[in-house]
């Protein structure tokens, strides 16, 4: 569905730039492992204000810039996949000019990519005047990964599946925490390959979330052992956070983030990087 030329020109001189959020899973539950080689969870993810910022127009063909040299521009990019999506789903032929400023570490279990992905999508939809309904991006996004569904959410949902079903919740009262990020980051898959699913303790993974929902908050994270049994150096950094007074230290997704929360600072450790944080939320028809 080609845009006529004066469409086209009109829809070229506007430019958005837009935050993309990290995420951080209060709670993440393996259930079991699938024959398409996923696993089912169950986890409740919360969107923080720990963000990247991407600038979008449309233009002839895709271009993507970065201000970190270690993050791929290529196809191998979630903000070319989903622009590539876009374009499948609604036949629609523009590029995407992106300069995407990066500030959320990668291999952290924060979603930086799959952020970014939904970020495109939702820009992409803005400047081509809405061709495809917030249900459609959701459903369409899964495609390209997981956790991309959550970050189109309003910024709290519980979600099952591989990650990508979801139930949307009211926002949770907002703490100020920490993000602890080890400079060596971890690879999602091999963590879930390095999972023994028989050491896991059998939580209910909808007691849980009504207990948050009440306030009384017990996070955990399946994914923990295994990548303490992959970087044991983590178990330390773990044990020195929890020493400087946090009540809960936690690693987020397959890691190697922590967050902390608690009155606490976090003790200067060699080879980590420290954020200070907060939950975010996106207001219906508003982007965070
Ligand atoms: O969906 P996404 O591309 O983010 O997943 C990356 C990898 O993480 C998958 O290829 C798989 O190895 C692992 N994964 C999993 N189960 C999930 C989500 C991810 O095993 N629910």
């Amino acid at each position: 569905m080609p845009l006529s030329t004066a469409a086209f020109q009109n829809y070229r001189l506007l430019m958005l730039s837009l935050a993309s959020p990290a995420k951080i899973n209060l709670f993440l539950r393996i259930i079991s492992r699938r024959t398409d080689g996923y696993h089912d969870l169950a986890s409740l993810f919360q969107t923080i204000d720990l963000t990247d910022t991407i600038d979008f127009a449309l233009q002839d063909k895709d271009e993507l810039f970065c201000n970190d040299p270690t993050i791929p521009i290529d196809s191998s990019n979630l903000i070319i996949k989903a622009a590539d999506l876009f374009r499948r789903k609604t036949g629609l032929k523009f590029g995407l000019k992106v300069r995407l400023h990066k500030k959320i570490p990668h291999q952290a279990g924060l979603g930086g990519g799959s952020s970014n992905a939904a970020t495109t999508l939702w820009a992409f939809n803005q400047l081509t005047g809405h061709p495809a309904t917030l249900e459609e991006l959701k459903l369409w996004s899964s495609e390209i990964g997981s956790d991309i569904p959550f970050f189109l959410s309003g910024g709290t949902a519980y979600c099952t599946g591989r990650g990508e079903m979801m139930r949307e919740l009211s926002p949770l009262p907002s703490r100020k925490m920490w993000i602890v990020k080890p400079k060596q980051g971890l690879s999602t898959p091999a963590i879930y390959k390095h999972l023994d699913l028989n050491k896991l303790i059998k939580r209910d993974p909808i007691d849980h979330l009504q207990r948050f929902i009440a306030g009384d908050w017990q996070c955990f994270n399946d994914l923990e052992q295994p990548a303490f049994d992959l970087m044991p150096d983590l178990v330390l950094i773990k044990k020195a956070l929890l020493d400087s007074g946090f009540n809960t230290v936690l690693m987020t997704g397959s890691g190697s983030a922590f967050f902390c929360l608690g009155e606490a600072s976090p003790p200067s450790l060699p080879n980590t990087t420290t954020y200070s944080v907060n939950f975010c939320h996106r207001a219906a028809n508003t982007w965070y």
